[in-house]
């Protein structure tokens, strides 16, 4: 069955020729990432998409992702996600709206100048919120200077969704005595004039899969392998990040096995697929994944079927453009604008 889809997207392609480009997330299943012309972290594939000049961009990743890759490409470009359901969970749990509201009380709680950052894992109209309040987005890859722009322009960071990169990246910058959390409808949590005394605010949202890291996977993994190195994602708790030896984005863990020499033993704290990846690109490496068996599967990312890829393609070739992503007009322009002063810095 499976040689038989891949004949049948390669027929495609080849019919399809230079008119697409197909860029895979490094959470991707491997017959997704098989087909893709660029492998990589978010970062590096909202540049690729910046560069692509392809009429169609087809985006292995989940829908904040093809979405910036909307906004980046030409107006000429047309974006396809393969399957609608690939959404992120965490980008749901910062709704432009909300945001709104609680800005609105955070700012009235202080005169000094609060940045908003919102990271790449978030929509379009959180990002053109950010851009309209003078503020930007990130990846894990370049959070930690996300922090210094708005610092260099600000008085203070409102940082959205992700509270653990957050507090993991005011821990690399030093500032760890400046977080804050906070949940604007959580009576237990700060209230505003108590959260803007503290220069790092933190936005309640997290990753499901990253969050089930604890220390204890750590502690079993160095038991059972007592020369094994440990390599995390910063979406991992603080706890978990503390202990690592490495902790960086999906291209950080990829390049970080790409240098072992052979015989090192990598455990590897993020989303299943990419520990299957490296481990399959690289046999001269122990690569293991951090949790045991206990599966770290972003649900995601595995919506993005290869069976949909098919489908997509083999109906490009028919002149349709199927689950086209398209950010409304009025909001690709300032999603624009913080995306632009991401790829800047
Ligand atoms: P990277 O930017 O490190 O690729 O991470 C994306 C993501 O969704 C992590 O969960
Ligand atoms: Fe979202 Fe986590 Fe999946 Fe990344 S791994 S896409 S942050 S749910």
């Amino acid at each position: 069955e499976e040689d038989e889809r891949t004949a049948r997207i390669e027929a495609a392609l080849a019919e399809l020729g230079d008119d697409v480009v197909i860029l895979g997330h490094n959470y991707q299943r491997r017959e997704i990432v098989e087909h893709s012309d660029f492998i990589g972290d978010s970062y590096q594939l909202s540049k690729e998409a910046a560069e692509a000049d392809a009429d169609y961009v087809i985006f292995g990743g989940v829908t904040f992702m093809a979405e910036s890759a909307d906004i980046i490409t030409d107006d000429d470009q047309t974006v396809i996600l393969p399957s609608m359901e690939a959404s992120c969970p965490m980008a749901g749990m910062a709704e432009a709206l909300q945001v709104d509201a609680a800005w609105a009380e955070i700012t009235a709680a202080t005169d000094a100048n609060i940045i908003p950052i919102t990271y790449m894992n978030s929509y379009a109209d959180l990002k053109a919120f950010c851009a309209e309040q003078g503020g930007l987005v990130c990846t894990s890859s370049n959070a930690h200077r996300a922090f210094e722009y708005a610092f260099d322009k600000g008085d203070k960071v409102l940082f959205l969704p992700d509270k653990h990169l957050g507090e993991n990246t005011a821990h690399r910058l030093g500032m760890e005595d400046e977080i804050v959390e906070w949940d604007p409808w959580d009576p237990e949590s700060a209230d505003p004039e108590t959260a803007v005394e503290n220069d790092i605010i933190l936005w309640e949202g997290y990753c499901q899969v990253h969050e089930r890291f604890r220390p204890e996977h750590v502690e079993q993994v160095r038991d059972e392998h007592p020369d094994a190195n440990v390599v995390v994602h910063p979406e991992c708790r603080r706890e978990v990040v503390e202990m690592a030896d490495v902790v960086g984005s999906t291209s950080t863990i990829t390049q970080t096995v790409e240098e072992a020499d052979p015989g090192e033993t990598w455990a590897i704290g993020t989303e299943i697929h990419l520990t299957k990846h490296l481990s399959r690109w690289h046999p001269e490496v122990n690569v293991l994944p951090l949790c045991g068996d206990a599966c770290m599967d972003c649900n995601a990312m595995r919506q993005i079927d290869p069976n949909y890829l098919t489908w997509v393609l083999e109906e490009l070739v028919e002149g349709r453009e199927r689950n086209v992503i398209e950010v409304a007009p009025e909001e690709k322009e300032l999603a624009r604008v913080a995306l632009d002063r991401m790829l800047e810095i």
